[in-house]
């Protein structure tokens, strides 16, 4: 048997959102889920809306502390979570000092227990009025929010030292903007590529922002980076059409906004989840999209292929960037397949390090099961169940796994 040793001060981790697990969030998803539209949609499926609904979530608002000892279990010595935009800046323009300082307790809770925070400033929800104003599709929006990143930077400066903008913004601009799943539902190509062009302008803004501040704290000015979610493409068969077919949806999905951003990065974060083979046929010649076999697939029908992290982080390697894989998670209520998921993962993360890309973290998504957007609760992500009507925890057999791994550095294959 190998041991496959990561490298000194790796961070080990679990990753966490605001809107997916606080619990009573006021913001633009809130208003959706209780939506009449919404409602109807999913009871014209059969489903109970109650179940996609977030309401209490996991109540990580108030049982934060618990939760981070239960990464501290896990031997985490870093952890990813995001700061909720609606309760900072719940009317425009004013900040809510009470939520500031709740954030600050927070970041010391973490402090507290040696574990790293890693701050995403945007995880998919904004605050209402922001989303009156057209949301990420007003050209202003970059400059509303760059007002909540200046005060976020002012005030939690001195407690972060890796901040994350955005989380997944092409993601973001397609289930929102192009399929119209994710609210506002909109199906508009040109509304799509307007609120990725004003997500990029952010992102530098952001970036100036923090380093502006961390500067004029003359602290150790902090790392900034992005969760950018990159695919693992492959054309069928080799085939001239398919490669033709790769290479562009390689470039837009996983090349543009990187190359927009490049010089305003300090580390590129990966969330790692897909393998997407290209098969073009004269028959269905608009069906060339995600022809994978899924001879392995999670809960909610993702293909689960290790190999295809190693292939995205070797393309990463040319921006000569410190490497955080910032998310990598499988919904698997029974916990069937998650410690080989990871396990296997992380073999290839390896071969990846040796093969030359930075890599200096790994955040498994997620710390426990919580809210997972428009497929409401029944998907199951974490390494600790929730009971979502008793708010109790339970450690699943993965997190032992994934424990002992964080503790020893290393895997073994
Ligand atoms: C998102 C998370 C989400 C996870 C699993 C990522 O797209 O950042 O919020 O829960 O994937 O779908």
């Amino acid at each position: 048997m190998k041991i496959l040793k990561f490298p000194e001060n790796f961070c080990w981790g679990t990753s966490i959102s605001s809107h997916q697990t606080e619990g009573n969030n006021k913001n633009n998803w809130s208003e959706w889920e209780k939506s009449e539209k919404r409602i109807k949609e999913l009871k014209k499926q059969g489903k109970n809306p109650d179940n996609f609904i977030s309401g209490l979530a996991c109540n990580h608002y108030h049982l934060y502390e618990q939760d981070f000892d239960l990464a501290k279990e896990l031997n985490n010595n870093a952890l990813r979570f995001s700061i909720e935009w609606s309760r900072i800046e719940p009317r425009r323009g004013i900040f809510n000092q009470k939520e500031i300082n709740h954030y600050k307790e927070v970041l010391l809770a973490l402090r507290q227990r040696n574990i790293e925070p890693f701050v995403t400033i945007w995880h998919f929800t904004t605050p209402i009025w922001f989303e009156k104003l057209k949301g990420w599709n007003n050209k202003k929006a970059p400059e509303y929010f760059s007002f909540y990143v200046k005060k976020i930077a002012e005030e939690f400066g001195s407690l972060v030292n890796f901040w994350i903008t955005i989380n997944e913004p092409l993601i973001y601009a397609f289930l929102s903007y192009h399929q119209g799943i994710w609210p506002p539902q909109e199906k508009n190509l040109i509304k799509t590529i307007k609120v990725i062009r004003n997500l990029i302008k952010a992102h530098k803004l952001a970036y100036k922002i923090i380093k502006r501040t961390s500067f004029d704290s003359k602290k150790h000015p902090a790392a900034i980076g992005i969760a950018k979610n990159n695919v693992y493409f492959e054309a069928y068969k080799n085939k001239p059409i398919n490669i033709m077919l790769k290479n562009l949806s390689d470039y837009f999905w996983n090349k543009y906004f990187l190359n927009k951003i490049k010089n305003h990065l300090d580390f590129i974060g990966l969330n790692y989840y897909a393998h997407n083979r290209i098969k073009f046929s004269w028959e269905k010649p608009n069906e060339w999209w995600d022809k994978n076999e899924n001879k392995n697939i999670s809960d909610i029908g993702w293909e689960i292929y290790p190999k295809g992290i190693y292939y995205v982080l070797l393309q990463l390697k040319k921006y000569n960037k410190p490497i955080y894989i910032t998310e990598n998670g499988i919904a698997d209520r029974k916990d069937e397949k998650r410690s080989k998921f990871i396990v296997n993962h992380l073999k290839w993360i390896h071969e990846a390090i040796k093969d030359g890309a930075d890599v200096r973290g790994y955040f498994y998504w997620s710390l426990m099961d919580n809210f997972e957007w428009a497929l409401g609760f029944y998907p199951r992500f974490g390494l600790y169940e929730v009971d979502y009507r008793t708010q109790k925890r339970t450690p699943r057999p993965s997190s032992k796994i994934y424990a002992k791994i964080c503790k020893e550095n290393f895997v073994t294959h």
